[in-house]
């Protein structure tokens, strides 16, 4: 991937301004009550009977936390993205078999709560990086089982 200087710009502009815990918490919590099928990936997190308890959830919040700090990772590694995520990819593929789907309906999400957060910022431009950045993120992520 090659990645102009304005994109870059665009998108460590936006997560320089990103709250890790509170948009990692949302991206996850909206994952599973939007796309309930991703539920089952968690189900040693407790309560995830309804979006009050999805979103109220302890582990949702570590979890989405840690999942979003991880993918600050690819931000400070845009050119080498595929390596970053290489042990995640065996991880979520060989071991925890998710399909690769997922990780672009999150990547989607994780969009979605950017642009609901930072709305002026959020241009078509900056949604325009972002959403390259999420699909390579994804496309890293799937890699083994390529
Ligand atoms: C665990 C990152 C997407 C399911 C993890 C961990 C990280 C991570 C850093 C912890 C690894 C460890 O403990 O060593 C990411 C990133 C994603 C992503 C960056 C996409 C941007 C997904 C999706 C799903 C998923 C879409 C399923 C729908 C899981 C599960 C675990 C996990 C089940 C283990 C949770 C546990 O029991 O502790 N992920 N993940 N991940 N991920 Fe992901």
């Amino acid at each position: 991937v090659h990645w102009t200087a304005e994109e870059k710009q665009l998108i460590t502009s936006v997560w320089g301004k990103v709250n890790v815990e509170e948009c990692g918490a949302e991206a996850l919590a909206r994952l599973l009550i939007v796309y309930p099928w991703t539920q089952r990936f968690f189900s040693s997190f407790g309560n995830l009977s309804s979006p009050t308890a999805i979103i109220g959830n302890p582990k949702v919040r570590a979890h989405g936390r840690k999942v979003l700090t991880s993918f600050g990772e690819a931000v400070k590694n845009l050119d080498n993205i595929k390596a970053t995520f290489s042990k995640l990819s065996e991880l979520h593929c060989e071991k925890l078999h998710v399909d690769p789907e997922n990780f672009r309906l999150l990547g989607d999400i994780l969009i979605i709560v950017l642009a609901s957060h930072f709305a002026r910022d959020f241009t078509p431009a900056c949604q325009f990086a972002w959403q390259k950045l999420v699909g390579v993120v994804a496309h890293a992520l799937a890699r083994k089982y390529h």
